[in-house]
């Protein structure tokens, strides 16, 4: 059987067109597959930029970005959360951000959504108070060089929070995790969403992505500081939080 992992020269375009495809049922599966705890892990991340900036200066009126933002959804939990805020939803496919745009319309909430690469944000050095980023850095080509980018955008001292998922580390529960991800998701991206590939994908770059303490080092790395994680739910999600360093490395 061929692997569901596209080769890395390929990865960009692979993601474009996968998430092009499942934009539609992007938000049901997120629910169904989370068993709807995916709102409160965005809560919780969210709270993170904004529990941290709030001790330092009082009340949240910040500019936050949201990064590869998709359909929208930690945009708009910043919305819910801090309503003095500027904020900035960015992703490469627009079939995804045509949901955001909708969402937000529904929800009468001012964001601004842009198109553009997470590898080249098209925004200046330091603009942005905190940036955010959800189930994205296992979809792009370059981890270390998108943390290094968020950095730019961010203003020393500011803050990131970054959710994304994670094996399990207890072996019985990771076994029961690994039928549940590889076996039943697959099937359910089939009879949800019509794209058992997508969803086989899934857990499969779960399978190759760094764990969290190689995330909070590349972190480290590239121009975060003060930097810890917390899993959450048995640990196959985890939370990573830092702080902007005054000055970046380039890569
Ligand atoms: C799994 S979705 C996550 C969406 C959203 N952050 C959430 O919490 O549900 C991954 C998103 O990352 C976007 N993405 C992946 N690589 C990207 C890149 N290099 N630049 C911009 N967006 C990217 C995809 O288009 C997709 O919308």
């Amino acid at each position: 059987m061929s692997s569901p992992l596209p080769a890395p020269e390929h990865k960009a375009a692979f993601v474009r067109e996968m998430f092009g495809r499942i934009a539609g049922r992007y938000d049901l599966m997120n629910c169904l597959i989370s068993l709807g705890r995916d709102r409160a892990w965005r809560r919780y991340t969210v709270a993170q930029v904004m529990d941290l900036r709030g001790t330092d200066e009082g009340s949240w009126t910040g500019r936050i970005l949201d990064v590869a933002t998709g359909t929208g959804e930690l945009a708009l939990e910043a919305f819910r959360q801090g309503r003095g805020c500027q904020i900035v939803g960015l992703d490469f496919v627009s079939e995804m951000l045509v949901r955001a745009r909708q969402k937000a319309i529904k929800e009468q909430a001012r964001l601004e959504w842009v198109m553009g690469d997470a590898l080249r944000i098209p925004c200046a050095d330091g603009v942005f108070d905190a940036v955010v980023t959800g189930f994205a850095l296992r979809n792009v080509t370059d981890i270390s060089a998108a943390f290094t980018e968020m950095a730019r955008v961010t203003r020393p001292g500011g803050r990131i929070a970054c959710l994304e998922m994670a094996r399990p580390r207890l072996p019985l529960f990771r076994q029961l995790f690994a039928w549940y991800f590889y076996r039943l998701v697959p099937l359910l991206g089939q009879w949800i969403a019509g794209q058992r590939s997508a969803y086989t994908y899934l857990p499969h770059s779960v399978s190759v992505f760094l764990s969290p303490d190689e995330i909070a080092e590349v972190m480290r790395q590239t121009g975060w500081d003060r930097v810890r994680y917390r899993r959450l739910m048995g640990g196959t999600v985890a939370v990573h939080v830092g702080v902007r360093v005054a000055s970046v490395r380039q890569v």
